[in-house]
């Protein structure tokens, strides 16, 4: 990025969800998919929502986020909540719109972090790419364009949900890196889920492992890396086994 500015950002986000339930649906019996959840995240870390299919990790994002206020609980996102953005699974990409359209239409009309556009598409390598249409690119393509949108806006908290899912392992690998980079330039409030822990561990500071059926956070560890470290794919192996060790 060309000029990037140091975030505002000095206060936790503060996480309760007493319950989270979702009500009986035909056959189905009412789930209670998360109970007495409570958690700070620290401004500036990397936070990774892990476990396995199903045991709520999008259902909190989406809490957190604002899109599911169906719940009984308390989310303070504190100063950075104005300055959120969401990166979904799916880049979500405007199909009509080129990639640098894609990108600019994240920025409010008349903002002088247009300026930075182009040093951000060279950055996720798609300065060839700026006049394609979303259709033209391959999904590791698309993902790069759906985080150069992210962090166009510099924003103060970003959630992601599985972004990397159905990548060939080198893509997700590149782009995982260059997830790092971006955050190291840019260290932006993260909360990040995936069930993928080797990519946990690779990315976070700090990982909450849900599990099925207990409806709540059943491990809470730190992550000892620096951003070196996290692209040596053996000191990224020896870290999982030493936190999941007993898992
Ligand atoms: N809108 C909904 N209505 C009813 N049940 C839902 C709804 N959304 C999720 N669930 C249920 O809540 C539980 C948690 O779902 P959630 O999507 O949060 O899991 P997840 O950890 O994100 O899983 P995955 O890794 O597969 O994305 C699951 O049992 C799911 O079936
Ligand atoms: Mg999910």
């Amino acid at each position: 990025m060309a000029a990037v500015m140091g975030s505002t950002l000095t206060e936790p986000i503060k996480i309760r969800v007493d319950r989270k339930v979702f009500p009986a649906v035909g056959e189905r019996d009412e789930q209670l998919v998360l109970s007495n959840v409570a958690f700070e995240v620290e401004p500036r870390s990397f936070l990774v929502l892990t476990g396995p299919s199903g045991c709520g990790k999008s259902t909190l994002l989406n809490i957190v986020a604002g899109l599911d206020t169906d719940y009984e609980g308390a989310i303070d996102l504190g100063p950075g909540k104005d300055r959120m953005t969401y990166i979904f699974q799916s880049p979500r990409l405007l199909p009509w719109r080129t990639v640098y359209d894609n990108i600019l239409l994240a920025l409010p009309d008349g903002d002088p972090r247009v300026a930075n556009i182009p040093a951000m598409l060279a950055r996720v390598g798609l300065t060839e790419a700026a006049n394609a249409y979303p259709e033209r690119l391959s999904l590791g393509m698309q993902r790069r364009a759906s985080l150069a949108r992210g962090f166009i806006l510099e924003p103060d908290i970003l959630l992601m949900d599985e972004p990397f899912v159905s990548l060939d392992d080198p893509t997700a690998q590149s782009l995982r890196q260059l997830l790092i980079e971006l955050w190291n330039s840019h260290p932006t409030t993260v909360i990040f889920v995936t069930h993928d822990r080797a990519e946990a561990v690779q990315l976070g500071t700090r990982i909450l492992r849900l599990a099925p059926g207990r409806a709540s956070v059943v491990q809470d560890a730190r992550v000892r890396l620096t951003p070196a470290e996290r692209l040596d794919r053996a000191v990224v192996l020896a870290e999982q086994t030493r936190i999941f060790a007993a898992a």
